[in-house]
């Protein structure tokens, strides 16, 4: 046996090799693509992955909705042609121009240039970035929320989307079948040629998988797009990876305003946590007077967590959940400690922006952690209010003092009752 085929992890074709119907008129043209491993950096894929790209047939035109990954253009062009001729094509609907989905578009374009070409109005850049001096040969025109389209007997209705998960992202309507293409949304990567959700493996967990890895951090806009599709009579939802889900819609529209909402609330109440690492005590003993200066703002839920005490990924939930954090660290070696960098690295993964943050620190030399944290944080699209807090060597009582005012009026930001310091231009300077 070679060392290539020990090695690989691409098993045979499979079967449909052609297009694969979803209700007279409308099929599936996509592309299996079943030893993908790591999609986009962003998550593993345990079996795969598909492209769905599909063909709407209608008495005066036809349609064809996203395309496939470039390497798998062969499999996509074979199952369009199985069902259309390029020339009947009118229209192109890009949902995601992303490259799984756009792959294949240049050469369709070559093959059908009289489509007219809709897609968001932030798809557009992107769009003449793909086609560089082709863009203007073809009809491109840019769609929003209730424009609608015909194909004769069928009828496309778009709905702007943006940012799940980039900022071209629409959905389309084929309204009077309710049938919703939403390309990402509803995804999975979970490759098996089945393809309909009653008929599939368990992909479960693939799907809530990817929510957690392309969804999450823009769980606000996932709950606006749920706005506009929740009142559509969906009847199926055809997303752009993954199984079709056609066995009780209304469930997985459902399931996703679980997943894009808070767990629960503390009624008006806000929430602050204070996170710290501490070398030799004196970051916690910060902490700690922190804690009692917020905890003294009514309306503040303070909470105060040791992050030697814990495991990364709770505090990431955690931190998804409240409404302002401030992270201490002490400086060694001139950095914050790895944990902290851990956990800001993670960040990433969860919707901070607008949050409150935070940093505060003990230092013995240099004392350069705390602007760090302070940049990550605002990097991560948080608002702070409130210069960091260092003390070097052990906090006097003095430094705790302005510890306990930094927790009070870090509280009382989040609780809306701030009162507007003087900027001292000194202090500034000798930050
Ligand atoms: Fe499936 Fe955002 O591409």
């Amino acid at each position: 046996m070679s060392a290539a085929a020990v090695t690989s992890i691409r098993p045979q074709p499979l079967p449909p090799e052609g297009p694969v119907g979803i209700v007279p008129g409308v099929h599936w043209i996509g592309a299996f693509d079943p030893g993908l491993r790591s999609f986009d950096t962003l998550m593993k894929t345990a079996n795969g992955t598909s492209y769905n790209a599909y063909a709407v047939r209608g008495s005066e035109g036809m349609a064809v909705i996203d395309t496939v990954d470039a390497a798998h253009a062969d499999s996509f062009f074979a199952r369009l042609e199985a069902v259309a001729r390029y020339d009947e094509i009118t229209r192109i609907v890009l949902n995601h121009l992303e490259p799984d989905h756009s792959g294949a578009l240049p050469e369709l374009l070559r093959r059908a240039p009289q489509a007219e070409v809709h897609l968001s109005p932030r798809g557009l850049q992107i769009l003449r970035a793909l086609l560089g001096g082709d863009f203007d040969r073809y009809r491109i025109v840019p769609v929003t929320t209730g424009a609608e389209v015909t194909l004769g007997d069928r009828t496309l209705r778009f709905l702007t989307t943006p940012n799940v998960h980039w900022p071209d992202t629409q959905c389309t309507f084929l309204v009077e079948d309710g049938l919703l293409f939403t390309c990402d949304l509803f995804g999975s990567h979970y490759c098996d040629e089945r393809l309909f959700d009653d008929q599939v493996g368990d992909f479960r967990f693939a799907l809530d998988h990817y929510f957690d890895r392309l969804m999450r951090p823009f769980r606000s806009s996932v709950r606006t797009a749920l706005d506009l599709i929740e009142p559509l009579d969906v009847a199926i939802i055809a997303p752009s990876h993954g199984p079709i889900l056609r066995t009780d819609p209304r469930a997985y529209l459902r399931h996703y305003r679980r997943l894009a909402g808070p767990r629960f609330s503390f009624g008006t109440d806000r929430t602050l946590a204070i996170l710290y690492i501490s070398a030799h005590g004196a970051t916690g003993r910060l902490a700690r007077a922190i804690r009692d200066g917020a905890a003294e703002e009514p309306g503040v839920r303070v909470s105060l967590f040791d992050l030697e005490g814990g495991e990364l990924h709770p505090f990431i939930d955690l931190i998804e959940e409240v409404d302002g954090i401030a992270l201490g660290t002490p400086t060694i070696n001139g950095d914050a400690v790895r944990a902290v960098w851990e956990l800001l690295a993670q960040l990433v993964d969860i919707e901070t922006r607008g949050k409150l943050g935070a940093a505060f620190g003990s230092y013995g030399w240099s004392g350069e952690a705390v602007r760090q944290v302070e940049t990550r944080l605002q990097g991560l699209g948080m608002r702070l209010p409130e210069p960091g807090l260092r003390v070097k060597f052990e906090p006097s009582d003095a430094d705790l003092d302005e510890a306990r005012a930094f927790g009070r009026r870090l509280a009382a930001h989040l609780a809306g009752r701030a009162v507007p310091r003087e900027i001292d231009l000194a202090e500034l300077a000798a930050r």
